[in-house]
């Protein structure tokens, strides 16, 4: 188990569990996750206060790159993670106020694409 903090709220997540995930079913916010959580459209994003993870996915890295996200300070892709220590993080990518109909297809539990792992 790790502990998730979102938005000062804190929950224990089952180790390697995926962020996006986690954020639905144990912080229970209404994540966006508008892809499916295979890193194409960003809104799944979230911003970290501690504990970002040190590596990223390939699939991360293209993405954010693409969107000029990539040098924003503590902004990740939750489907892109896994829950294997403890994080703080800011939800700024939900469903209320999006104007979108749903949050999205519910990720599958492994990250997709398959993850190749890169040093941030
Ligand atoms: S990039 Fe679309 S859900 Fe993560």
């Amino acid at each position: 188990m790790s502990k998730l903090t979102v938005d000062g709220k804190s929950v224990e997540v089952p180790q390697d569990k995926r962020l996006v995930l986690a954020l639905m079913d144990e912080a229970k916010i209404d994540q966006l996750h508008a892809c499916g959580g295979n890193a194409r459209c960003t809104t799944c994003r979230v911003e970290f206060v501690s504990g970002e993870p040190e590596r990223m996915t390939q699939a991360e890295i293209d993405v954010l790159t693409a969107r000029g996200l990539i040098s924003t300070p503590g902004l990740r892709l939750s489907c892109q993670i896994v829950c294997d220590h403890d994080m703080e993080v800011k939800a700024i990518s939900r469903l209320a106020g999006s104007g979108r109909a749903d949050a999205g297809k519910r990720p599958t539990d492994e990250i997709t694409p398959p993850a190749v792992w890169k040093d941030k």
